[in-house]
């Protein structure tokens, strides 16, 4: 048996939060440690308010911490200037919220081409490989349709492809299924699982659906501001 190294995207180290309401320091978490390998799927799991929201937000550099570091690569997230994290979200990072945040009056198409037209790319190359993406998700027939106009599933799966369209390493999605129904939800963690494994990419999920988490690689589970490694077996079915 030959022994796969892992090779590490994102390493955490000490990171604290400390968010100051009022005369009070609130300390959401401290002493966070953890390494994320390429290729990897997490969940992130922990009790409503727990901080893993803040924590997802300062790994993809819309956030700063209070003390501690987040390396990807070579790179200090916390070092970088306002431009510098605007450029590494763009090259590196998708997002998918638990509300899809689409351009309710533009197509899916537009919407989905939107990154690419933001770092510079020609209109009728930026809609080419959209629908391509719209194709990705299952919905290439909607490409037209106002975004807005679309079921939530449907513009789960357009934030989806918006969010693969510049071919990012990194998939950080919070709740992407929080909004939907069961079966709705199913077919869209379907599609991401699918998404992670035919792009190779690592994605770090937030999601309060342990059914999901258990079908993760691994699941960190944040509690009174500090994480914990648990195995996806152990989460209740
Ligand atoms: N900008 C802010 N200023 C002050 N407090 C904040 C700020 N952002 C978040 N908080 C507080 O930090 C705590 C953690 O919030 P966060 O959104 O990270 O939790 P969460 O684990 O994602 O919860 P949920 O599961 O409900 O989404 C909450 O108590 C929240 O009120
Ligand atoms: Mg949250």
């Amino acid at each position: 048996m030959h022994q796969i190294e892992k090779i590490e995207l994102l390493r955490v180290e000490g990171l604290k939060k400390v968010f100051r309401s009022g005369t009070a320091d609130l300390v959401l978490f401290e002493n966070l440690s953890f390494s994320v390998g390429k290729g990897e799927m997490l969940a992130i799991v922990g009790e409503s308010g727990a901080g893993k929201s803040t924590l997802l937000h300062i790994l993809g550099a819309l956030d700063a911490a209070s003390a501690g570091a987040v390396y990807c690569g070579h790179l200090q997230l916390g070092s970088l200037s306002d431009e510098a994290a605007a450029e590494f979200r763009n090259r590196e990072i998708g997002f998918v919220w638990q509300f899809h945040y689409l351009l309710p009056e533009f197509t899916a198409l537009e919407n989905v081409a939107m990154p690419l037209l933001v770092r510079g790319a020609k209109r009728q190359d930026a809609e080419r490989e959209s629908a391509k993406w719209l194709r990705e998700v299952g919905l290439e027939t909607r490409a037209h349709h106002l975004a807005g106009e679309l079921s939530g599933g449907e513009q789960q799966r357009v934030a989806l492809a918006r969010a693969l369209v510049t071919r990012p390493q990194l998939l950080l999605a919070d709740e992407p299924t929080g909004d939907l129904d069961n079966r709705t939800a199913e077919s869209v963690f379907a599609l991401i699982t699918r998404l992670h494994s035919d792009y190779r990419l690592t994605s770090l999920l937030v999601t309060h659906n342990f059914a999901f988490a258990r079908r993760c690689d691994r699941v960190l589970r944040l509690q009174q501001g500090r994480i914990e490694e648990v195995t996806p077996e152990s989460l209740p079915a």
